[in-house]
């Protein structure tokens, strides 16, 4: 179906303060400045819905958009971001942890990852991490526009096939 209306709904630092649990949600993980807030810029065709940046950390709480009027897209913070202090990333892991563990509404967790790199150790543990605790979970490729030389297809196909080891462990 058409993405006709999205309406922001609220920011949350906790699970516990997230919306009800009342409608399908699909959430977006990736490391930091992966391309979590462009990619739902992108899907719902405008500019500023979620707020990007070209520095990582920019989105730092649960943010909840409700797209027309039945389900709602997660926009996460990033994990992996080096120059976060100690406590905001021991922070991060125990929020979003909460998060994943406590939405029975989750449809799936869109994974997304840099193509432009070789899956990093951080990603391969974040999918394992998913896939150990049962949580839906499908790859996304991103920066596919940054990849070096001709081989984009065969250079994506070992990525996957490394995340989805990584994954089923
Ligand atoms: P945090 O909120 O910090 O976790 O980052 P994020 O994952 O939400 O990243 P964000 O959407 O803010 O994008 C980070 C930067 O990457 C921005 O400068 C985007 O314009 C850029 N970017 C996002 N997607 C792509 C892509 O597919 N290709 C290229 N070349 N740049 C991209
Ligand atoms: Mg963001």
């Amino acid at each position: 179906a058409k993405i006709k209306e999205v309406v922001f709904v609220k920011s949350s630092s906790r699970a516990k303060d997230c919306p009800k649990h009342d409608r399908p949600e699909f959430a977006i993980l990736g490391r930091s400045n992966v391309g979590k807030s462009s990619l739902i810029n992108a899907l719902v065709r405008k500019k500023d819905v979620a707020l990007t940046s070209k520095k990582p950390g920019k989105t730092k709480l649960i943010n909840h958009f409700l797209v027309n009027k039945s389900w709602y897209f997660v926009d996460l913070p990033g994990y992996g971001f080096a120059k976060a202090p100690e406590a905001a990333r021991m922070d991060w892991s125990a929020f979003t942890k909460g998060f994943f563990l406590n939405r029975d509404n989750l449809v799936t967790v869109l994974l997304l990852v840099d193509a432009s790199v070789p899956p990093q150790r951080i990603d391969l543990d974040c999918a394992n991490w998913l896939g150990r605790n049962n949580i839906p979970l499908t790859f996304v490729f991103t920066k596919c526009d940054k990849m070096k030389g001709g081989k984009g297809r065969d250079e994506l196909l070992l990525h996957m096939s490394q995340l989805r080891n990584y994954w089923d462990q």
